[in-house]
């Protein structure tokens, strides 16, 4: 994704410690600990947040958390929570690299993985978020039962992810290739699934367990 510098976003980060944590490596933050009862559902790559924020309104008895990495990014999301605050969803500015720093094991109940970035090199494979090396991460932070529920436009992504997730190995128990098209299956759009759907490109989706 291209990425457009945003003056003073790194300020209006820092300044709103409320609604968004800036992680640098090595800060533990095990952020769970500081949530009351309410299950954790994340999305990684979370981007401008129009996904977490439209499931936060709708579910106030789950606590939503998105993760970006990007400051220029996030700072999107966060203009939207300053001027509708909700109380069950917060930001990290952080990288997926280090969620173990993030939360606790068997803390979370539904990881998101919208629109992932897809690597296509094959010597950036292990920067893939459905690689193993991030499966074993979610193996350890999700909850028994936990989900992951991923999204895509591009295929060969989705099809590395399926063979990444069934030689893990996990169990899927919901996949298709054109969600949109399955009227059995809620759904709220990201960002770029509308981009994507106007230009008519199917969109895959698949949940998955461990
Ligand atoms: C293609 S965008 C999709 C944004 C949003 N999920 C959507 O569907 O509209 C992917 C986002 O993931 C973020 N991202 C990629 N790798 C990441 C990582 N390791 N940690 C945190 N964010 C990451 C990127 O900065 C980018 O904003």
């Amino acid at each position: 994704m291209r990425l457009r510098h945003v003056k003073g976003a790194k300020e209006k980060i820092k300044n709103h410690p409320e609604f968004i944590i800036d992680h640098h490596k090595g800060d533990d933050l095990f952020l769970d600990e500081k949530i009351d009862e309410k299950p954790i559902h994340i999305e990684i790559g979370m981007g401008k947040g129009q996904f977490l924020f439209t499931l936060a309104k709708r579910n106030p008895e789950i606590q939503f958390i998105g993760i970006e990495k990007y400051d220029s990014v996030i700072v999107r999301a966060l203009e939207k929570v300053i001027e509708e605050p909700l109380d069950n969803l917060l930001f990290i500015r952080g990288d997926a690299n280090f969620l173990l720093e993030f939360f606790n094991e068997n803390s979370l109940e539904r990881i998101y993985l919208t629109f992932s970035d897809p690597w296509p090199k094959n010597r950036h494979e292990k920067r893939r978020l459905t690689h193993h090396r991030f499966l074993k991460m979610y193996d350890t932070l999700l909850k028994p039962n936990g989900e992951i529920h991923f999204k895509t436009d591009n295929d060969t992504l989705f099809n590395y992810s399926v063979e990444s997730i069934k030689s893990y190995p996990m169990t899927l128990t919901y996949l298709t290739h054109d969600l949109h098209r399955d009227d059995t299956h809620f759904n709220v759009m990201t960002e770029f699934e509308e981009k994507f759907i106007k230009l008519d490109k199917n969109i895959n989706k698949f949940v998955a367990k461990f």
